[in-house]
């Protein structure tokens, strides 16, 4: 079995982070999403994979590598334009010829792994065997509608009115069947070439599709909330290690991880949480459900149930929570050029959302 990996796209629901990165390398609990996701391709005896790219070919492949470090061979297809998960799995037919596949988008993490379904599709080889999980609200997802033996009867993409509560996760197994479904499709009303409707087709020619539950932790990260909850939930797999230095009477509760380098000084780190490598901790209270990332700067603030990217640095001011910092993004008081009056000033990047706590005094 070979895989798939799609990591095109614009990502512009998370957006400002998307503006200056691709949304499948946010870390989340310090590491890419895509590595988890590699991770979890490797755990079903999978190594020969290809990731599909777009605009951000260079960075993705940066961050990868060929893949030795994961031990994986990675092989990069380019896609100009996101025209579809089908298109992408069109560009790789010639690199997935005629074996079975897994398709991963880069963008979702699946706690506990999908090996057991893999295991199911090897056994019984469907022409497609899908992933679903029960959400209380699918229309921002494809919805499946499955009979009580597992069959799938019909598949709708972001339906208005969705008829199960059955969202289509981010995980596919084929069989070289999928090419020719893919081949015969048009467009959608978006314009662009849906995997929904490519299964759909499998389904109305009488082929096997089939879904399977999935029970754990899944989202994808296309919005900041779903990177969040993520973050919180992936930190909780952390066990305590610390080979930086925690001084001054510093404390850490739970399980903390604080890399090489980082400095923990005065300050109370409560977990799940993990300071990167480089990072300087002063007079700070950090909380529950907070990754920061290598290089920071964390002086007399309070944050919880945040990511704060490499080399942003937030002093004197806070409290913070459910955050996201941008890497080399600055958060502090007025310096110089403000002048010394008591007023923010904010230089906020394009399409980015800055939430106030409420004025004490409810002026708003
Ligand atoms: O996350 C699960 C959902 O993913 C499914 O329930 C939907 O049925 C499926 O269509 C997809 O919906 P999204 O709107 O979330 O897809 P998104 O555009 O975010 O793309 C998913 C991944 O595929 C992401 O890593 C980017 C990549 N991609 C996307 C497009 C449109 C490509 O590589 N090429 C593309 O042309």
């Amino acid at each position: 079995m070979k895989a798939l990996v799609l990591s095109g796209g614009s990502g512009a629901r998370l957006r400002p982070i998307s503006h200056s990165m691709p949304k499948q390398l946010i870390p989340v609990a310090n590491r890419p999403v895509l590595e988890y996701v590699i991770d979890d391709i490797r755990r079903l005896g999978v190594t020969d994979i290809a990731i599909v790219v777009g605009s951000w070919a260079t960075q993705i492949q940066q961050a990868l590598g060929d893949g030795s470090r994961f031990g994986v061979h990675l092989t990069y297809l380019r896609q100009d334009l996101p025209l579809g998960l089908a298109d992408a799995l069109r560009r790789a037919g010639p690199f997935l010829g005629d074996d079975d596949f897994v398709m991963y988008l880069g963008d979702n993490v699946l706690r506990e792994g999908v090996a057991e379904i893999a295991e199911e599709f090897r056994r019984t080889r469907p022409a497609a065997q899908l992933v679903v999980h029960k959400v209380a609200d699918p229309r921002a997802y494809g919805v499946a509608e499955v009979d009580a033996d597992g069959r799938v009867l019909r598949l709708v993409e972001k339906p208005e009115r969705p008829r199960s509560d059955l969202a289509v996760v981010g995980v596919y197994f084929f069989t070289s069947a999928i090419h020719a479904s893919v081949a015969a499709i048009e467009p959608s009303a978006r314009g662009e070439l849906e995997i929904t409707d490519a299964i759909q087709r499998l389904v109305a020619d009488g082929a096997p599709v089939r879904a399977r539950e999935y029970t754990g932790f899944w989202r994808d990260v296309g919005e900041i909330e779903h990177v969040l909850d993520c973050n919180r939930r992936l930190l909780e797999d952390l066990r305590h290690r610390v080979t930086g230095t925690v001084e001054g009477g510093a404390e850490l509760r739970g399980p903390v991880v604080v890399e090489d380098g980082a400095r923990v000084v005065r300050s109370r780190v409560t977990g799940p949480a993990v300071i990167g490598a480089g990072t300087l901790v002063e007079d700070a209270e950090i909380g529950p459900g907070t990754a920061v990332g290598r290089g920071c700067l964390l002086r007399s603030t309070s944050l919880a149930d945040s990511v704060v990217l490499d080399g942003a640095s937030i002093s004197f001011a806070g409290p913070f929570a459910r955050s996201v910092i941008g890497r080399s993004a600055t958060v502090g008081p007025a310096g110089a050029r403000a002048g010394g009056r008591a007023a923010h000033r904010l230089v906020v990047g394009d399409h980015a959302g800055v939430e106030v706590a409420a004025r004490p005094d409810g002026a708003g």
